[in-house]
């Protein structure tokens, strides 16, 4: 089960994303992104985050701890934000939240290079998890101490959104030509030798685990939360088995090659700099 804690301040919102976490602090003296419960897509994208992000993390892929936040929504009371105290009204009791990683950066193709087999890993998880949302646009990536971390597993394995037509999961394909890692060679078939056979039933009933019951009660043409699991189960091991060869790369070019950059251009000036000195 993941650790639980009991969040104690709201500190900010954070507006990147559309799902409007905040940051908050926790009776373990920690500082989280906090996840809730009365977002707009409400727990699916919450019980993704736990099964992709603990999956994530147990294939060797950097994902920041995650943890159960209670929320008493009274800790928002002060927040001048009614878009934010809405939500926090809609989201009392249990939460997700994610190790808040102080000083990171978004991921930058132009500032930040990713070898061809962290490249492939993470392609391939992608592949697996049916991640609809690390695009060059929107990469869902962070640098932290020099190393690439993975966030914001929300919109993943979209079928859950819709179990009546799960059955086809395993044989739909990949498309990766706008990965934001797409453009630095992944190797894709060395991360399936190496990730797919670690991607065991036991596994994945380990890391199905972590979700709790709560997000996961009441689903509709299941009898118990436990059939929910077994279901996420079922359809990744399918899933991992054959996804590498459904993945299409599309022919992007290195960064630095003639696809323009989406860079800022303070960033540009700062990264040319660099290079002629
Ligand atoms: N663990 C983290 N540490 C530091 N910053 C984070 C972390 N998780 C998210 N962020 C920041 O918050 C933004 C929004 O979070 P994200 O999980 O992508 O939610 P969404 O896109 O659904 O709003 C990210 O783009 C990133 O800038
Ligand atoms: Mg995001």
């Amino acid at each position: 089960m993941l650790p639980e804690v009991t969040a104690t301040r709201y500190v900010t919102p954070l507006r990147e994303g559309g799902s409007l976490p905040g940051i908050v602090e926790a009776d373990d003296l920690g500082t989280y992104v906090m996840k809730f419960t009365g977002a707009g897509q409400g727990r699916k994208t919450l019980v993704a985050e736990v099964i992709c992000g603990q999956l994530g993390r147990r294939l060797g892929l950097r994902v920041p701890d995650l943890v159960r936040i209670q929320l008493d929504p009274v800790i928002g009371l002060a927040e001048p934000d009614e878009e934010v105290q809405d939500l926090l009204k809609a989201s009392g009791g249990l939460n997700l939240g994610m190790d808040y990683l102080p000083g990171s950066l978004g991921f930058d193709p132009l500032a930040f290079g990713v070898g061809p087999a962290e490249a492939g890993h993470v392609v391939w998880f992608d592949a697996l998890i049916g991640n609809v949302d690390r695009s060059w646009r929107n990469p869902n990536m962070l640098v932290w101490h020099g190393r690439l971390w993975l966030i914001d597993h929300g919109a993943t394995m979209i079928w859950h959104h819709s179990w009546r037509g799960a059955d086809a999961v395993a044989a739909k394909p990949y498309d990766a030509s706008d990965h934001a890692l797409a453009p630095f060679d992944p190797d894709v078939a060395a991360a399936a030798e190496a990730l797919a056979p670690r991607v065991t039933e036991e596994l994945l009933t380990e890391v199905a685990a972590d979700v709790p019951d709560e997000w996961l009660v009441d689903e509709p043409g299941f009898d118990s939360p436990d059939a929910v699991r077994r279901r996420y189960v079922e359809l990744l091991l399918e899933r991992a088995a054959t996804i590498s060869g459904r993945i299409t790369l599309g022919d992007q070019r290195p960064p630095n090659g003639d696809k323009p950059s989406q860079a800022p251009e303070w960033l540009r000036i700062w990264v040319e700099g660099k290079a002629s000195e």
